[in-house]
């Protein structure tokens, strides 16, 4: 029985996210490979017989609305996550919902692109589904959450984050093509390696208007070349040598982004067959090309991601290491031996204090089940 603090009506427990290859490519119609986590959001709601809502967060503070008036974008910016969702469901379901209390208390850390913000919303949304019986579908649900984060929060986010949150499966990776949100279940097996978050600690502003910049840019090079190649309707799925036909026509940068966006999408699908055949040295290697182009081609690294990978390449019990989520800071994915997990968080926090004189935070992860909600007596 699950400890009921608030005496709520129902409990919801909601992930984070890792993605192991495959990133920026979820908004060009590519394939990714994503897993919920066993570090959560945790939600506490109970109806009220009014119309007022409370959203309580434990570390962020509290806030009400009015469900019957129209809701208004917030200063606050945590607060979009929460109230982009509930507009949704509002939309979705007029005259449904009403006054509710909500307690959030929160495991995941805010910038470390393990998508507490998406936890977040799809705790929300799945809360209230439940609590007002609205029976909307798990793709309705990751939908409305996505949109909250462009209507609401402002970044034009794919639909990876949602997805893995709400549709994750313990020990099984999602190899999710985004455009027909198709999806096949992965052994997540990757012994004798762990899989090791490296936190920087560093969350750098442009994350938001950079990754929308991204999104535009990749949209330029696919209507160049949808002018000669009308049939593609994604960036992910031209290949790498029609992309190099418009080396001289695109603006350099265009062309750098489009390039790592069709051979991410190359990588993300040889990487499922490497991981399924057992070669994770294989896919390891991929890790460290992922890190590259992202770094290189797509610049959304910065110098502390830059290093805690490059530090990971003189190491042989490190296989595998990369930035991961939308960049600019958060953490790297690292794949280590068992019997050195932790001399490896040792000397890299060691070395990365050394360094920019931050301290380093280690997380080391398992895969786990999507959103889930129990009911309280
Ligand atoms: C963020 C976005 C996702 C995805 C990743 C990068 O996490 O929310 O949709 O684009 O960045 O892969």
């Amino acid at each position: 029985m699950t400890a009921n603090p608030y005496k709520s009506d129902i409990i919801v427990k909601s992930p984070g996210r890792i993605n192991l290859i495959g990133e920026h490519i979820d908004y060009n119609g590519g394939h990714v490979l994503p897993a919920a986590i066993d570090r959560k959001v945790t939600l506490w709601f109970r109806k009220k017989d009014n119309n007022l809502c409370r959203v309580n967060s434990e570390d962020e503070g509290a806030f009400t609305f009015d469900i019957q008036k129209p809701l208004q974008i917030s200063d606050t910016h945590w607060e979009n996550y929460v109230l982009g969702v509930v507009d949704g469901m509002v939309k979705a379901r007029p005259g449904k919902l009403g006054g509710f209390d909500c307690v959030i208390s929160s495991e995941l850390p805010i910038g470390a692109g393990i998508s507490s913000s998406a936890a977040l919303e799809c705790g929300v949304a799945k809360g209230l589904n439940e609590l007002f019986d609205l029976g909307l579908t798990d793709l309705e649900l990751i939908e409305i959450s996505r949109m909250a984060e462009h209507n609401f929060v402002g970044t034009k986010c794919g639909v990876m984050d949602q997805f893995a949150v709400t549709m994750g499966q313990r020990n099984k990776l999602l190899l999710l093509n985004c455009e027909s949100l198709d999806y096949k279940l992965i052994d997540a097996e990757f012994a004798p390696f762990k899989i090791l978050l490296l936190n920087t600690n560093v969350s750098h502003n442009l994350a938001s208007s950079e990754y929308n910049t991204r999104r535009a840019e990749c949209e330029q090079a696919l209507h160049a070349i949808q002018q000669d190649y009308p049939a593609y309707a994604f960036l992910a799925e031209v290949p790498e040598k029609i992309i190099e036909l418009y080396k001289d026509k695109l603006p350099i940068k265009v062309y750098h982004r489009a390039l790592f966006v069709s051979r991410e999408n190359a990588r993300t699908l040889k990487a499922a067959e490497l991981i399924q055949k057992g070669d994770i040295e294989g896919f390891g290697a991929l890790m460290y090309q992922t890190h590259e182009g992202l770094s290189k081609n797509y610049e959304v690294s910065c110098v502390e991601l830059d290093f805690l990978v490059d530090l990971s390449k003189d190491i042989p019990q490190v296989v595998g290491s990369r930035m991961m989520g939308g960049g600019f800071g958060g953490c790297t994915i690292n794949l280590v031996e068992e019997g050195f997990v932790n001399e490896f968080m040792d000397l890299a926090s060691k070395a990365y204090k050394a360094k920019f004189d931050i301290n380093l935070t280690s997380i080391l992860v398992a895969t786990s089940n999507g959103v889930e909600i129990s009911k309280t007596e």
